[in-house]
Formats: C-alpha cells, sequence, structure tokens
C-alpha cells in the first residue's frame, strides 16, 4: 500500500562503471588468440559496456613467433574495425579509445625495445606480459632499459604466474622499480583457478594493484565478467578501492616516435 510513496531505490550504477576504460583486452579480430570477427567483439563489447566500461582500449599480443604482429598493421585494422563498427551503427559498447599492446618479454623483445617501437596505452604505458611457465632471464637489465627510455610499465596479470607468489621478493622488486601492476578482473572469480584468484585478492590487499583489466578473448570471458560483476566480493572491492583506469584516456591512435 502507499508503494507509490515509497522513494525509488537508486538505480546502482554497474559494478565496473567506476574504472571507466578497460585497458587490456583482445577485441581487435583476427590477430591473435583473441576475437575471431566482429561479431564476436559486438557480443562481448556490449557485456563490457554493460558491465560498466565507457571506453576501451584494444591490446593485441604482440609474442614472437606466435603472433608475429606489425604494429602499422594493427593501427590499420583497428581504424577499419572502427569504420565497420560505425557502418554498422554497433550502440551500446564501450567507445574505441585507442589500440596499443600486450607485448611479451620474449626473444624479440630487447629489438623492440633498441627500435623503441611500441604502441602505448594512453600515449603513455607500456603493457607487457610474461612467460606463463618460465622468468624472465635478466628480467632487471630489461626493466631498467625501458625506464632508461622513460616507460611507464605495466605488468599484465602478474597473479597468473605460478612462479611468483604474492610475497615474491621478484614482484616486490618490480614495485620498487616503480612497475605498474594490473590483475585481471576474472581472475577475482578464480577463472584461471584457485592460485591466481588468491593471489590477485593478496596483491590488491597489498597495494601492490593500480589497474583492472578485462584481459577478454572472446564470449567465454563475457560470461565469466558477467558473473563477475554479480559477485559480492568483487562489487564490495570496487566500492572501496581505487584504481588508476579513468587516468590513462587517451588521444588516438596512440603510437611511439617510430610509427
Ligand atoms: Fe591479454
Amino acid at each position: 500500500m502507499f508503494d507509490f510513496l515509497k522513494p525509488k531505490p537508486k538505480t546502482a550504477l554497474p559494478t565496473f562503471a567506476p574504472l571507466g576504460i578497460d585497458i587490456h583486452c583482445h577485441m581487435l579480430p583476427g590477430v591473435d588468440d583473441g576475437s575471431k570477427s566482429n561479431e564476436e567483439s559486438l557480443a562481448c563489447m556490449k557485456v563490457m559496456h554493460d558491465a560498466g566500461f565507457e571506453r576501451m582500449i584494444c591490446t593485441p599480443h604482440y609474442q614472437y613467433p606466435r603472433f608475429p604482429n606489425i604494429e602499422e598493421d594493427i593501427i590499420q585494422r583497428y581504424e577499419n574495425m572502427k569504420l565497420d563498427f560505425v557502418s554498422a551503427n554497433a550502440h551500446g559498447i564501450p567507445q574505441l579509445k585507442g589500440v596499443a599492446g600486450e607485448y611479451r618479454v620474449d626473444s624479440g623483445f630487447a629489438d623492440r625495445v633498441k627500435q623503441n617501437k611500441f604502441l602505448l596505452v594512453g600515449g603513455k604505458y607500456l603493457l607487457t606480459e610474461f612467460s606463463l611457465h618460465q622468468q624472465v632471464i635478466g628480467l632487471d637489465q630489461v626493466m631498467f632499459d625501458l625506464q632508461m627510455k622513460n616507460y611507464e610499465i605495466i605488468l599484465a596479470h602478474p597473479e597468473r604466474y605460478p612462479y611468483y607468489s604474492s610475497a615474491s621478493s621478484k614482484l616486490q622488486h618490480l614495485k620498487d622499480m616503480g612497475v605498474y601492476f594490473q590483475v585481471n578482473i576474472l581472475s577475482l572469480i578464480g577463472f584461471y583457478g584457485e592460485g591466481p584468484k588468491r593471489k590477485a585478492f593478496e596483491m590488491i590487499e597489498k597495494g601492490w594493484v593500480e589497474f583492472l583489466g578485462t584481459d577478454m578473448h572472446n564470449t567465454l570471458y563475457a560470461q565469466a565478467l558477467i558473473d563477475a560483476s554479480h559477485d559480492r566480493k568483487i562489487i564490495k572491492l570496487m566500492e572501496k578501492q581505487k584504481f588508476l583506469n579513468n587516468q590513462v584516456d587517451s588521444l588516438e591512435p596512440i603510437k611511439t616516435n617510430k610509427i
């Protein structure tokens, strides 16, 4: 009775709205192990938008020899993707705010550093990843060389490397060097197993984590993102924890001097 007198419940913002921008996803189709088509990207991007992401930056893999992507080609594909989405009149998806990369620190990486050839997140941040199986040999030197060139480094999903615990002195050293950490949202629901889940929360608790990312690859990930957006522990985390995603917005396309 008199229900109409009750104040309307506040419409809750989508869970990941405070992040605003996703800085790590594989939605540029056909260039890595992520989305295979515009249709698949659109399906995933609708989920990302519903989860709260208003903007996103595509970060295809650069990994030798598995994904030998070339920056010029990636930029061209990204421009085509944008045109395709405009002509498809795609609504309810995050705004495309640039293309960068997720650069594997592998045997081809030193050459990239020498050539200064990177597409950066927000024109500023170099998103890096390591092998999931073995530690990078000579990591300190690689990071030092990057910092000498004034790159701001983000390490993608530190919680996923089985050879690092959340108390790892190697990770502590990277933090001491000023490397930013980006945890995968899906790690927080155990998408990659219990180990990465526990480490993800522990690293956030330690104040090591500046960014969250979807690392969206396909509709399986999209379904998991829906689950994550309804997870009570994650909703609480998003209410109390501040991340820096919103601060990486950029002009586009993002490029280094040589590209
Ligand atoms: Fe990734």
